[in-house]
């Protein structure tokens, strides 16, 4: 979908379809009152007959409305104008967009942006409704033998007050998350039979191609020269090759330390040995959402031409039970030098992790954010709407949960305190795999914390929030829009 902006009044807008907000109850937005005036009230009139009273998630649609240039108008219900904010705006241009595609419009023009939203600039409201947009109407059918028919709709514009830089700004770093998002959810979306570790590494090399990154992928005996003895006590029960792929985004100058984003890259988590029950089991194809959002992230850097350097770190390997696969009880040394007892094989992914925070330290960081679908425990904890945030500084974790709440893709801080390290303590090793049910999140996020005392550390748990279970199973892209804000204000922008 092209989008665009037009800074014309309302009524001098030409397009397929013309959306435009009514407040409950019955009052019209301003650009509805626009175009009300040049159809001499005609939509008033639709209005106060009790066709449309303006309530959140409503619409309605009107043809060949007179004196208009537009063939289509939309009515888009807004719900009370007193209550409305960053979650109403987003949900109006969702169901906007969910509309007009629905219609045979080829192009449309929504005046939702000149909407007052608290606290929020136009830049924002712009940014915001690219991504919103492109969520929407975004589809998968890569893996369909008959694909939809193609959408009559291919341009889609965003009314704005008056032409200016913050609007231009705003929808083209929109569109670059969502892009970012897309790429994220598409290869979170593929069966593990086709997104392997190899294909994670060969869309990475792709993506370096097309956005001119730096990258380079490690094999198995590039992790056993280098001691990665966790990330390889995974990989060993499957017959697909593991990978470490770096990618590297550079925006600032040569001496500029970079911002490393590590995401967790199982392709396909069975548990190995501690084999997972069989109901929902092929929902751990999107085991490697974190691999995939770091994936998105660099490329939406790349396309905003963030003034930051970074760096993108994915372990990438499947997690199965073969013959050679790691059992319960083994000790193996990581790239650290601290021995761990896998106590539980499908604790997986804070030792690919760790591994792949300590590589991290070459870098010489400015901060290291890893982001994995972790523990079960944190769908648990807080649900399908906030990512797991945890840090070993307070100021990052801040930071973080800014550019979620900005991104309005949030983040909720649970704490990394002292005392629940002792779950994690072994008779046999530095440290245990797993520690127990009590705040299973936290003991994770603790584990991985060994790893990461060199730098400033953030870890995102996205177990609940990268895909949606259901009849809409699908990735979610998130936490793109999350890393992509934290980008953009490490860059100055
Ligand atoms: N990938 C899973 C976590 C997961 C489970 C995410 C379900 C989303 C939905 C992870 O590798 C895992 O299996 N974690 C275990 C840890 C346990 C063995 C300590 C879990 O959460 O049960
Ligand atoms: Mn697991
Ligand atoms: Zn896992």
């Amino acid at each position: 979908m092209e989008f665009s902006t037009k800074a014309l009044s309302p009524e001098r807008i030409t397009a397929g379809c013309i959306a435009v907000g009514v407040f409950e109850s019955r009052r019209l937005a301003p650009a509805a009152a626009a175009l009300d005036r040049a159809a001499r009230g005609h939509l008033r009139d639709f209005v106060k007959r009790g066709d449309m009273d303006g309530r959140a998630g409503a619409v309605r649609l009107l043809y060949r409305v007179p004196h208009l240039r537009c063939e289509r108008v939309l009515l888009v219900g807004l719900g009370r104008e007193s209550e409305f904010g960053a979650k109403q705006y987003r949900d109006a241009v969702r169901t906007a967009v969910t509309a007009v595609a629905d219609t045979g419009a080829r192009d449309a023009c929504l005046c939702l942006p000149e909407l007052h939203v608290a606290g929020r600039d136009l830049e924002w409201k712009m940014r915001q409704a690219a991504i919103v947009a492109a969520e929407a109407l975004y589809r998968f059918e890569e893996t369909k033998s008959k694909k939809s028919p193609a959408r009559k709709l291919r341009s889609m514009a965003f009314a704005v007050p008056a032409r200016g830089a913050a609007a231009d700004r705003g929808l083209a770093q929109g569109r670059a998350i969502a892009a970012g998002m897309a790429l994220a959810r598409d290869l979170g979306n593929l069966p593990s039979n086709i997104c392997t570790p190899t294909y994670l590494a060969a869309e990475a090399r792709r993506l370096a191609r097309q956005w001119r990154l730096g990258v380079e992928v490690l094999e198995s005996r590039d992790m056993q020269r280098l001691g990665m003895g966790a990330l390889l006590a995974v990989a060993k029960g499957s017959r697909q090759p593991p990978k470490f792929i770096v990618l590297r985004y550079n925006g600032a100058g040569r001496g500029a330390r970079p911002v490393v984003l590590v995401g967790k890259g199982i392709t396909f988590d069975t548990g190995g040995i501690s084999l997972k029950p069989a109901a929902e089991m092929d929902e751990m194809k999107y085991d490697m959402c974190g691999a995939a959002s770091v994936l998105g992230t660099l490329r939406a850097a790349a396309e905003m031409k963030l003034a930051v350097n970074v760096v993108g770190l994915v372990p990438a390997t499947e997690n199965m039970p073969g013959g050679a696969a790691t059992k319960p009880g083994d000790v193996v040394t990581t790239m650290s030098g601290q021995t761990v007892e896998i106590l539980n094989t499908d604790a997986e992914g804070r030792l690919i992790l760790c591994d792949a925070l300590t590589y991290a330290e070459r870098f010489k960081p400015q901060a290291v954010i890893d982001v994995a679908t972790l523990t079960g425990a944190c769908v648990i904890a807080l649900g399908h709407v906030a990512t797991g945030l945890f840090a070993n500084r307070d100021t990052l974790a801040e930071e973080l949960a800014e550019s979620g709440a900005d991104a309005w893709d949030r983040a909720w801080r649970l704490p990394l305190w002292d005392d629940y390290q002792e779950q994690i303590k072994s008779p046999f090793a530095d440290i245990a795999n797993i520690g127990g049910r009590p705040a299973g999140s936290v003991t994770a996020a603790c584990f991985l914390s060994r790893f990461a005392d060199k730098y400033d550390w953030a870890h995102l748990d996205i177990a609940g929030t990268a895909w949606v279970s259901g009849k809409n199973k699908g990735a979610t892209g998130r936490p793109v829009p999350l890393l992509a804000t934290f980008l953009l204000g490490r860059s100055g922008k």
